[in-house]
């Protein structure tokens, strides 16, 4: 498969209540593909789901991959066919590493925010941030302290500005204060939010003063529905063909029932592996993956939960 590669998963560890650990090295020997703090990889399932997980090792290493799994109780399916199925000497399809949550390298300061098994962007950016001797501060939030993964790795690192670590059940009716965290990030900080989608809306909506390029967000899951009204055609401009999208299915639904290989990863508009070229057309953007300024100049669409305001939209495929 273009794009793939082959690991083997060389260890499983516990790193709190239902999250795992799997580290991935290449099946022949040798080094991996590159990857800067932030990336993902995609699993290829062998039950033809695929699903995206965040490297939380060093981008230094270039022996193995590191990923966390959470099995979630509101699963889709992947992560708890990786829980249930992944084995200790399994070959695995990924893909290679992609970057939608980049850090700045330059920051003078960096601000770190994590719900959850949202950490797992974060730890592979704090590593980056120790290594490169910049300022940086956590915090963390959890339901409870066997809930939180890498605990006692994050205490290792040492930071200027503080390293936070919140409870659900440790709080005694103080809450997680979100916006008071951001007012008291100096004006030059980049913030980082990776969490439950609450978390990423109080973040989003405690951040909106501030500058775009220093506010930087991951989703894990998608926020609005995908657009299913159908009713709408896709011109393929490159294939010549043209598929029609019949209300309850997405634009990748129609495409796949039609025997069309095409690219997805997530389905929920967060990962960017569907992003398809418009060429005309107007689509109804439903992703987190564009933001809302590329989002309007419509020159591309997430075909996995995005649909169509026009009769027709005109994709380069
Ligand atoms: S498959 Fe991930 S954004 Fe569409």
């Amino acid at each position: 498969m273009a794009g793939t590669q082959q690991v083997l998963v060389k260890r499983i560890s516990y790193e709190a209540e239902r999250i795992n650990s799997y580290e991935l090295v290449a099946r022949t020997g040798g080094e991996l593909a590159p990857f800067t703090a932030g990336s993902h990889i995609d699993l290829h399932l062998p039950n033809g789901m695929v699903r995206s997980y965040s490297l939380v090792n060093d981008q230094r290493e270039r022996h193995r991959y590191v990923i966390a799994v959470n099995r979630d109780a509101e699963s889709r399916g992947g992560s708890r066919f990786v829980h249930d199925t992944v084995k200790v000497g399994e070959i695995m399809t990924i893909s290679l590493p992609r970057n939608n949550f980049a850090l700045c390298e330059q920051a003078e300061h960096s601000v770190l925010i994590a719900g959850g098994i949202g950490i797992t962007p974060l730890l592979s950016m704090i590593r980056r941030l120790v290594a490169l001797g910049r300022c940086w501060e956590l915090f963390y939030a959890a339901r409870t302290r066997a809930a939180a993964a890498f605990l006692d790795e994050l205490g290792t690192f040492r930071s200027d500005a503080g390293l936070h670590v919140d409870f659900d059940d440790e709080r005694a009716g103080r809450v997680f204060d979100l916006a008071a965290i951001v007012r008291a990030a100096p004006a030059r900080a980049h913030l980082y939010c990776c969490g439950p989608l609450p978390m990423l809306a109080a973040f989003e909506a405690a951040t909106a003063d501030r500058p775009a390029d220093r506010v930087h967000v991951e989703y894990f899951k998608a926020r609005e529905a995908p657009a299913t009204e159908g009713g709408f055609v896709v011109r393929l401009a490159r294939s010549n063909r043209t598929i029609t999208v019949e209300p309850g299915r997405t634009i990748l639904d129609a495409l796949l029932d039609a025997g069309i290989a095409a690219n997805y990863a997530c389905t929920e508009g967060v990962c960017g592996t569907c992003e398809t070229r418009v060429l005309e057309g107007k689509p109804d953007h439903r992703d987190q993956f564009l933001s809302e300024e590329e989002q309007a100049t419509n020159r591309s669409v997430m075909i996995c939960c995005s649909g169509a305001k026009s009769r027709m939209l005109v994709l380069d495929l």
